[in-house]
């Protein structure tokens, strides 16, 4: 009799999240990571926040068009990112996919505390409600990597000032960008799933860096 053929684990869930202030370049490399993963044989989703979702990108013209205090920021950031986590990245993370968000949770935290104000425990108490129950292992949704672009404000407003015409957030001074800069200081001195990438050198340089922390990671 044949022996029975057996199945091949399935594929391990990855979640990698980009952050930084505006201005710091990580976009420029989504590409190459998700070429990265498919040359490893993985199937890939990328998607960024806010937004993701036709719901969340609805949400994200109100937050980046209008005016408004820095709780209600929070509630529609955590709105849409719990369209986007339900319809897009539990999903894919379920079915052992690889998931490349540009953003996450780590951005409210920089931007509504660290650049508006919000109290640290209220965005901590409304990340826990927004997403409580939606782990694709067990507890609240992380990433397993966030990649932290890290550039002095002054240099990111130099990047930003070329580029095209800025929302609400870019439109904001180096002091702003500063007490973002501190709220991500923070997040990376709280959670070891931080991997700080060195912003202001060439992109190529800020390629071999995104590499070598996918193969110390053991994600590649
Ligand atoms: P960004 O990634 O900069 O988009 P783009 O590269 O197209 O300009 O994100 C848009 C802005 O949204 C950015 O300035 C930061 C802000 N933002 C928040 O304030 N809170 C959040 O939770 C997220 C995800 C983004």
């Amino acid at each position: 009799m044949n022996k029975p053929i057996p199945c091949p684990p399935p594929p391990r869930p990855i979640f990698i999240t980009l952050e930084g202030i505006d201005g710091a370049g990580k976009s420029t490399h989504i590409a190459a990571l998700e070429a990265g993963f498919i040359a490893r044989g993985r199937s890939v989703v990328v998607t960024r926040e806010p937004g993701g979702t036709p719901l969340a990108e609805n949400l994200r013209q109100l937050l980046l068009g209008q005016e408004m205090d820095a709780l209600t920021e929070a509630m529609i950031v955590c709105a849409a990112r719990r369209d986007h986590v339900c319809q897009v990245i539990k999903p894919a993370l379920d079915e052992g996919q690889v998931v490349i968000s540009d953003r996450f949770t780590d951005a409210s935290f920089a931007y509504q505390c660290g650049g508006r104000g919000l109290a640290w425990e209220t965005l901590l108490d409304l990340e826990r409600i927004s997403l409580d129950g939606l782990g694709y292992i067990k507890g609240n949704i992380k990433p397993d990597l966030t990649l932290w672009f890290v550039l002095d404000p002054a240099v990111a407003a130099q990047r930003r000032s070329s580029a095209r015409a800025p929302d609400r957030f870019e439109a904001q001074d180096e002091e702003f960008f500063r007490a973002v800069a501190q709220g991500y200081e923070r997040r990376f001195a709280e959670n070891q799933r931080f991997a700080a990438i060195d912003a202001a050198a060439a992109p190529e340089q800020v390629w071999e860096q995104i590499e070598r922390v996918l193969l110390e990671r053991g994600l590649w």
